[in-house]
């Protein structure tokens, strides 16, 4: 689910020299199906023209308060009301301060006391000035009045120097807007447990077996959830997939290093999704020296690593706290798909199986499943991306969780 799709975004652009990445924000939520209004401090226009951002969203910008345009269809009222999320990117620690002060003195300040949207501050400034107690009082009088507030980048400042104060990533400032699109979603309040990833089993100190999971479908599982209202944990063997903004991450290598990680994890959580392709077996004897090369032939012995699935169902029959949780596993197979898949479902005692072909679902953004579920026939899905496919995850989920609610 794209829960960008017709939401209204007001957009505050202060006089940061940073103004130049909001057009790439304000591009990006256009894409995403947004209608963004944007609306520029009189020191934003001096970084950046209108026009860019006039061009991008294909509305009016608006500069000044009192502007015969401002009063009509877009004054500030309209706009606060309009409003599903309030940004402001880049902040400087000036309109930080009048935001905390309750100031109304521009349109941007004006359109924030009036709206009852939630609102994101994205700063960017000086490292001496974001760290200076009066802009972190100011920043934690904001949050304690329930706007969100990211934390900027580490790195080049405008000013030649090292430090914090960088304006986030304009992709992470639009997944902090998704997140708190989400707010009051479905899976509100909802502690959600996924894992991802191929794990890796060490040979030697330079050699490891592993599969040829990219961890797509565990990150894309994990933003779902978030942009759901879910607190999203995701456990993830190593992959090249980003961090999602506002998912909690927990990096392991092994079968069993994730096996202790999803113990510790399911204990206060509402469900927890496997999609990690956990490898079957590890070398026996893993070498502490690089293995030299000698014989013609050579053999591994393996050893059965734990079924995670297998142990939490035996840990959910022990533990009266684990009784709801809501457990969903993968079948990545390449035959006899349903068979196997039925069987996981009941000798892992799970509430839900993604079944996916492979290779076709392993690596790639878009996947064939098929639901199997323990009381309704299965459920043929198209291919499609990855992302819906956990949006469709999720709503067994939440539909499993509401029913445990009114047992
Ligand atoms: N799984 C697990 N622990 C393992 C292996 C797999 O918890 N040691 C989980 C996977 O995360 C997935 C489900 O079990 O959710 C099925 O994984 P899959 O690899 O398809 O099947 P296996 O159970 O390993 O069985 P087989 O390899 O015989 O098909």
């Amino acid at each position: 689910m794209n829960n960008l799709q017709g939401k209204h975004i007001v957009l505050g652009v202060t006089g940061s020299i940073a103004a130049y990445k909001a057009v790439d924000l304000a591009s990006k939520l256009t894409q995403a199906g947004a209608v963004v209004d944007v609306i520029m401090s009189h020191g934003a226009t001096e970084m950046v023209t209108p026009l860019s951002f006039q061009v991008i969203t294909h509305r009016p910008v608006i500069t000044q308060v009192f502007s015969p345009l401002a009063e009509t269809e877009i004054g500030h009222v309209t706009l606060a009301k309009q409003a599903d999320v309030f940004v402001i990117a880049p902040a400087t620690a000036h309109v930080i301060a009048r935001l905390a002060l309750g100031l109304a003195d521009d349109m941007i300040t004006t359109t924030a006391l009036a709206t009852p949207a939630p609102m994101l501050i994205a700063p960017a400034m000086e490292s001496h000035m974001f760290e200076h107690p009066a802009t972190q009082q100011h920043l934690a009088t904001l949050r304690a009045r329930g706007a969100a507030v990211m934390q900027p980048g580490t790195g080049h400042l405008a000013s030649g120097a090292q430090g914090v104060g960088r304006l986030p990533d304009p992709a992470a400032i639009v997944e902090a807007i998704r997140q708190l699109l989400g707010r009051g979603g479905d899976l509100h309040g909802r502690r959600v447990v996924i894992t991802a990833g191929g794990t890796q089993e060490a040979l030697d100190p330079v050699r490891y077996l592993t599969n040829h999971s990219s961890g797509k479908m565990g990150f894309r599982l994990a933003e779902a959830a978030r942009d759901r209202g879910a607190e999203a944990v995701i456990i993830t063997a190593p992959s090249a997939q980003p961090t999602p903004y506002g998912v909690r991450r927990v990096d392991v290598v092994t079968g069993l290093q994730m096996l202790d990680a999803v113990m510790a994890e399911i204990i206060e959580a509402d469900a927890l999704v496997m999609a990690a392709a956990v490898a079957d077996y590890r070398p026996a004897q893993a070498s502490t020296q690089k293995i030299k090369k000698s014989a013609e032939a050579m053999t591994l012995e393996l050893t059965r690593n734990p079924d995670i699935l297998k142990e939490v169902a035996a840990a959910r029959a022990q533990s009266a706290l684990l009784q709801n949780l809501v457990v969903v596993g993968f079948a990545a197979e390449t035959e006899n798909l349903l068979e196997n898949g039925q069987k996981k479902l009941i000798e892992k005692n799970l509430d839900l199986v993604v079944a996916n072909p492979v290779p076709e679902s392993f690596a790639g953004d878009e996947s064939q499943a098929t639901f199997i579920y323990r009381d309704q026939p299965l459920k043929p899905f198209a291919l499609q991306p990855k992302s819906q496919v956990a949006d469709r995850v999720w709503d067994v989920v939440a539909a499993r969780l509401r029913a445990s609610i009114q047992r």
